[in-house]
């Protein structure tokens, strides 16, 4: 594995689609990525088709020149194996390489995605681009960075045809050893499913209520294949370019991914993230902080990472596509910047004319160089090369943890449930918001991660969990740290089985409780506990066992019940919360937690978001304010962003960043 960062500063740029344009373009091209400071692109990502011309006829003149073009200007290149978009004909003489949806229709060729990660045939015609591609640029000095695919099962998350069952089949043999095990973990005496042939095991298709266990082991399976082509195209590209760095662009956003990214970090050279925002969202700010957070908690050593890609502006996706307001382009890079990501990069250098994505806005927009877009691209362009410095620091440590698992919302959100009306990441979210709205910095990580380290662990709805997990949830009370647990959490194991007993199964003896039933509650039903406290969605009934009763239910059907629990373990605490509170009340609660962890907020709170980044004893404090008010933050030391001397206090104007670098 090779691990040098591929940029010498923070890595400014996005992908560049030359293809889209003619020849006098690409010199307008580079001259305006000069004068805007991008220092790297990432091309090829969808030009399967210009390259590959016909079966086994490749035309690599245009790529010759445009990768010489950027290198003569000092421009380095991500080059993209051009694999998430097989041509149209490769479709037309393969249509079985296309992916069968789970009620059994194919996709039709004309939109992109259009693979099976269990077709041997694409993998064939996948892994000859990837080498022809790789032999003949992996000595070119301008390829610093290869990229394989694109946001890899974005389109194709889960295959339904008859070469995926085989390899589920197969997967699951592997697994489990034996039709006895599968039969076990599986429960199939339920409606009576009991397995006696490899070749009858089902596949989650159609509509049918399949069993979750069977579903989850899908997810697992179509993870693992898709991982499979990636480190297939990747050890092509290994074969010709052994040093140069080689990643692929994961989504990690707030809910469940389509794969399992914390598995797959190890695989990668650099993690590199694409997020974007939703124009409909008031806290994008927060979801920006949620997924950096979220993409740092996956990245071996907490280093940094690559924001591969965000959005420019207006997005093309939703029904209603606003443009972002004067300075949140630059508010926002910095934004990842700040909790980690060495460079910020778009989706895309020049927005497309033609496409399905033609409005989607670009650095270089419809409008023009001369326009908001523009002048927002130059001035970032010119911030991060001023914060060139601060490549290869990371995040100062956090004291808070929050437990987010791929696995857990798959089974979470699959199947019949006591509500189906939430997703998986909305409480962690919740959470999530109540401490970034202090300014508490937190990991997001997944249940596997060592804990030693921090004071405060937060078990946000974690549903399915192993019995490590959960010993190492408890093993943070037991030295004195404050865990966390809330509703729909430990309630099945890894095998999607309920844990016997009452809820929150993998946590019950910890927490001193004992849940016997779930009382959710219907859209816009709310209920209200003894402290004031406030709660929607869900409620349940439950004892107490060995804890003190923070907080009892004040009306409905479990009035008088307990809510919220807080039990001493060892030398620290551990505290049950059976209903979703609401946000005020959830800030409330969240500041009496951090009281007991000691967390002091680090300096920002309420829109001003305030972030340390640290290398070889030199600190980086990044200040975001999302407000419209000026705000202050207590810090000595040189402002990077407009070069002015701090003599203890910074001021951050409304909708601006400012990072200084700190004297003590
Ligand atoms: C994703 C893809 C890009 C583009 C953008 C914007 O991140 O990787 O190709 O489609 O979304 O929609």
């Amino acid at each position: 594995m090779t691990t040098h960062w591929p940029t010498s500063g923070l890595g400014f740029g996005g992908d560049y689609n030359p293809e889209q344009w003619s020849a006098e373009v690409w010199d307008e091209d580079v001259r305006l990525m000069k004068e805007a400071g991008v220092n790297i692109v990432t091309l090829g990502v969808f030009s399967w088709g210009a390259l590959e011309v016909a079966d086994g006829v490749f035309e690599w003149a245009w790529l010759d020149r445009v990768i010489d073009l950027l290198h003569r200007n000092g421009i380095a290149v991500d080059l993209a194996t051009p694999t998430a978009s097989p041509p149209l004909w490769l479709l037309a003489a393969h249509p079985e390489i296309l992916p069968v949806n789970a009620d059994m229709t194919r996709r039709h060729p004309g939109a992109r995605d259009g693979w099976c990660a269990n077709s041997a045939t694409f993998r064939r015609y996948a892994l000859r681009m990837t080498k022809a591609l790789a032999e003949r640029y992996a000595a070119h000095p301008a390829v610093v960075l290869w990229h394989v695919s694109n946001e890899i099962g974005g389109g194709n998350r889960r295959c339904h045809c008859d070469e995926s069952l085989a390899a589920f089949r197969g997967w699951l043999r592997l697994r489990y050893g034996s039709l006895d095990n599968l039969n076990r973990a599986w429960g199939t005496a339920f409606w009576g499913l009991h397995v006696t042939d490899w070749d009858h095991v089902p596949a989650p298709r159609g509509v049918e209520a399949h069993n979750p266990a069977l579903v989850l082991d899908y997810d697992r399976f179509c993870s693992d294949s898709l991982l499979d082509h990636f480190r297939a195209e990747r050890d092509a590209i290994r074969e010709f370019a052994p040093t140069t760095p080689i990643t692929t662009n994961f989504m990690v956003g707030p809910h469940q991914d389509v794969v399992d990214y914390p598995r797959w970090a190890r695989h990668v050279d650099v993690v590199a993230n694409d997020h974007y925002t939703v124009p409909t969202d008031p806290l994008s700010a927060q979801d920006i902080a949620f997924s950096a957070d979220r993409v740092r908690g996956m990245t071996p050593g907490r280093g940094p990472w690559l924001l591969m890609e965000h959005s420019v502006s207006a997005h093309a996706w939703y029904p209603v596509n606003r443009a972002k307001a004067p300075r949140e382009l630059v508010r926002d890079s910095l934004g990842h910047v700040a909790r980690g990501a060495d460079g910020a990069l778009f989706f895309q250098w020049r927005a497309s004319l033609r496409g399905a994505e033609q409005f989607l806005q670009g650095m270089v927009s419809h409008a023009g160089p001369d326009s908001k877009i523009g002048r927002e691209v130059r001035e970032l362009g010119a911030v991060l090369g001023r914060l060139a410095e601060v490549r290869g620091s990371t995040v100062a440590p956090a004291r808070v943890a929050l437990l987010f698992d791929n696995e857990a919302g798959w089974a979470f959100s699959r199947g019949l449930k006591p509500h189906k009306e939430i997703g998986y990441g909305d409480e962690p979210r919740a959470w999530h918001r109540a401490l970034w709205t202090r300014n508490v910095l937190v990991d997001v990580v997944p249940p596997r991660t060592d804990l030693s380290t921090y004071d405060l662990v937060i078990v946000p709805t974690l549903f399915l969990v192993d019995d490590e997990s959960a010993a190492r949830v408890a093993a943070v009370a037991r030295r004195g740290g404050v865990v966390v647990v809330t509703w729909m959490s430990g309630i099945v194991d890894h095998e999607n089985a309920v844990r016997p007993g009452g809820y929150p199964g993998a946590f019950r003896e910890l927490l001193g409780v004992r849940s016997e039933e779930f009382f959710p509650l219907h859209p816009g039903e709310r209920g209200r506990l003894d402290s004031g406290a406030t709660f929607c969605t869900w409620s349940e009934l439950m004892d107490v066992v060995d804890a003190e009763v923070v907080a009892r239910y004040a009306d409905g059907p479990l009035a008088g019940g307990p809510a919220l629990t807080r039990r001493a373990v060892g030398s620290g605490t551990a505290y049950y919360v059976s209903c979703a509170l609401e946000p005020e009340s959830m800030d409330e609660f969240v500041g009496q937690v951090l009281d007991d962890a000691g967390i002091e907020p680090s300096g920002g709170g309420a829109g001003l978001d305030v972030v340390r980044r640290e290398k070889d004893g030199a600190t980086w404090v990044f200040a975001l304010n999302h407000g419209d008010e000026e705000r202050r933050v207590a810090v000595k030391g040189v402002e990077l962003v407009t070069g002015e001397t701090v003599d203890h206090e910074l001021v951050v104007p409304g909708r601006e960043v400012r990072v200084v670098r700190q004297i003590r």
